[in-house]
């Protein structure tokens, strides 16, 4: 964590944190970071190292992916966190959690999830965002199922992302032509 990232109230104007294990980033989580820095001054993308969950991609390559996927978007800042998110979320001074929520059956865990926290962190809030309609039903655990089994993520998830499923699984990647359509 950099000193930018402290989020006082001299430094980074508002600030959210946006946790989760993003495994991978798909256009769901895209469209809440963009929706957010809409309202924001600074969005966090903080990645969680596995802590219940084995992950299918490390949290260096998850990092790696969302730099590569938000480099053109200066006030989103990409942070891995180990451990308690509110531990993470103290250093930063940040007040405010993000979450996507896409339908009632997110709604349980999250509240429960945003409950602790609160308890944990009692200046700690957690702000809701719709899922847009085009992604309520696109989760991180959907995509690598169907990537798994050779089906289409496309439109789902970045290329970058659909590319990097493929080489996990060992499907077969199209190769970029390097020549022209001429040759
Ligand atoms: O994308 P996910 O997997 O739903 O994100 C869940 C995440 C990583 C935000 C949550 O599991 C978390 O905050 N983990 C860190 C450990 C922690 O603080 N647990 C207490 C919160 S209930």
């Amino acid at each position: 964590m950099n000193e930018k990232m402290k989020g006082g109230k001299n430094d980074m104007g508002k600030v959210a944190i946006y946790p989760g294990s993003f495994d991978p980033l798909t256009y769901g989580h895209i469209d809440i970071v963009e929706r957010a820095l809409e309202i924001f001054d600074k969005v966090i993308l903080a990645i969680a190292h596995d802590a219940e969950k084995k992950s299918l991609f490390t949290v260096e390559e998850r990092v790696e992916m969302a730099k590569m996927i938000f480099k053109d978007s200066p006030n989103l800042i990409v942070d891995s966190f180990k451990g308690l998110l509110v531990t993470y979320v103290e250093k930063t001074n940040a007040k405010v959690l993000l979450r996507g929520l896409r339908a009632t059956s997110d709604f349980e865990y999250e509240f429960h999830m945003a409950s602790m926290n609160r308890s944990l962190s009692t200046h700690l809030d957690t702000l809701f965002m719709m899922t847009s309609k085009d992604y309520f039903f696109v989760s991180s655990r959907t995509i690598k199922e169907v990537a798994k089994l050779g089906g289409t993520v496309e439109g789902l998830v970045p290329d970058l992302v659909a590319r990097r499923l493929k080489e996990k699984f060992k499907l077969p990647v199209a190769k970029k032509r390097l020549i022209g359509w001429d040759d």
